[in-house]
């Protein structure tokens, strides 16, 4: 099967390049590298949510049923050398209850002795590499680590779409020496955010938020010109509330994006919808004091920190008729109580869009952990693993973990 890794930024065209993957590959009797993006929150040695675990699962299945040795590598966290907090060991005890094996943890990723473990392994088995990032080569993308983690396998599988973004030696520098195909998670995720973006159902509503506009500028340059309304929360709000000349009290300002927000409200004056209501707080803090507002009346010492009901209840009714929702960061501090309502909101009302046949799309990252959270991800069309990298694919950037894998 091709799988489209597509450049969306040329708005209306395709740049795309056909990419091998799993479903193109007999994978019996071979030994193969699965780069995973096993990078899950712990707390101690608990994890907090073993989605990226999960999703990873239909592609071993696939490969151990095809009689493989499936050798899983992936990064966790962001360690400076060996750090024993970090080791992958409470991913492969949650790899072992999930598959109903033992998948040992190999102490190192690479060398003579996790060499000799590999050539040892038999067919079916399942082995996992310690954290990649425990050498500093891999985010080097070093020619000769990426030679050595090829010398383990036969054939190289990508399907850590979450670290697509990352040009490291796991991620692209092995797809070099080795044939490299694409695994299933990464088939679905860009089915899902290529389809989104690329072909959606209408009308197409995006909602995003996040605290500064100039981390949004490429996602919205590339989204804007295609969806049918941009609902926009979060910190950026106050930054388009100050362009329209309000007063923001002492909300989040994203100065230096002040024009750009000006030119946007000025070009697409029918597609953007801010805020006309907001939760202010005298304090960042879950025992704040706080009070709903007109965005006309923020008081000067206070900070909004959510929408109000006001505007998520219009929210909900444009997302609930919506044919396509992709939802981008959340509306609020939704990680303290008094400021959750508009991003649960946002949640319910596309749980609802989903219900009537809407395709919803959740882009990862805190949005995720929110819709996780308020448990409705399983009402969500797709809810990707990605962080850095669905914002950079939803941006229209080519992902090089994805592009250096073998054309179809
Ligand atoms: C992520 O969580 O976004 C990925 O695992 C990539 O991690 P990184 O930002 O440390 O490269």
């Amino acid at each position: 099967m091709r799988i489209l890794v597509t450049n969306y930024r040329l708005a209306g065209t395709t740049v795309g390049m056909a990419k091998k993957s799993v479903l193109d590959l007999d994978a019996s009797g071979k030994r193969v590298l699965v780069r995973c993006d096993f990078n899950v929150p712990l707390e101690g040695s608990r994890i907090t949510d073993d989605r990226r675990i999960t999703e990873a699962l239909p592609t071993i299945e696939r490969l151990r049923s095809q009689g493989a040795v499936v050798i899983l590598a992936s990064h966790l966290g962001r360690p400076k050398g060996v750090d024993p907090a970090l080791s992958l060991a409470p991913v492969a005890a949650r790899l072992s209850e999930l598959l109903g094996v033992t998948v040992p943890l190999l102490v190192d990723s690479v060398g003579e002795s996790t060499k000799a473990t590999v050539l040892a392994a038999k067919p079916g088995d399942v082995l996992l590499l310690e954290n990649v990032r425990f050498h500093p080569e891999e985010e080097a993308n070093d020619p000769a680590f990426a030679k050595k983690l090829a010398e383990l396998a036969d054939v190289y599988v990508n399907d850590a779409f979450g670290t697509a973004h990352r040009a490291h030696a796991s991620t692209e520098g092995v797809a070099h020496i080795l044939p490299g195909y694409a695994g299933l998670l990464i088939l679905k995720e860009i089915e899902h955010l290529g389809q989104a973006v690329g072909n959606p159902k209408r009308p197409f509503v995006a909602i995003m938020g996040g605290s500064k506009v100039k981390d949004k500028i490429a996602l919205i340059d590339n989204l804007l010109p295609k969806v049918d309304s941009l609902l926009i929360g979060g910190g950026m709000t106050y930054t388009f509330l100050k362009a329209q000349g309000l007063e923001i009290g002492k909300s989040i300002l994203d100065s230096s994006s002040l024009d750009y927000a000006r030119k946007l409200l000025q070009e697409y004056p029918d597609k953007i919808h801010l805020a006309t209501d907001v939760v202010a707080s005298d304090a960042f803090s879950a025992d704040a004091n706080t009070k709903v507002v007109p965005v006309t009346e923020i008081p000067a010492d206070q900070e909004g920190l959510d929408i109000g009901p006001e505007t998520a209840a219009r929210f909900a009714d444009i997302i609930e008729n919506a044919g396509t929702v992709l939802w981008n960061g959340p509306v609020g501090v939704f990680e303290l109580k008094p400021f959750q309502a508009g991003t649960l909101s946002v949640a319910k009302a596309m749980a609802v869009a989903t219900g009537k046949g809407a395709i919803t799309i959740v882009g990862g990252g805190d949005s995720a952990a929110a819709v996780e959270i308020f448990g409705y991800a399983d009402q969500m069309t797709h809810v990707s693993t990605g962080g850095g990298a669905s914002l950079e694919f939803l941006e229209g950037k080519v992902l090089p973990g994805i592009a250096a894998l073998q054309d179809a």
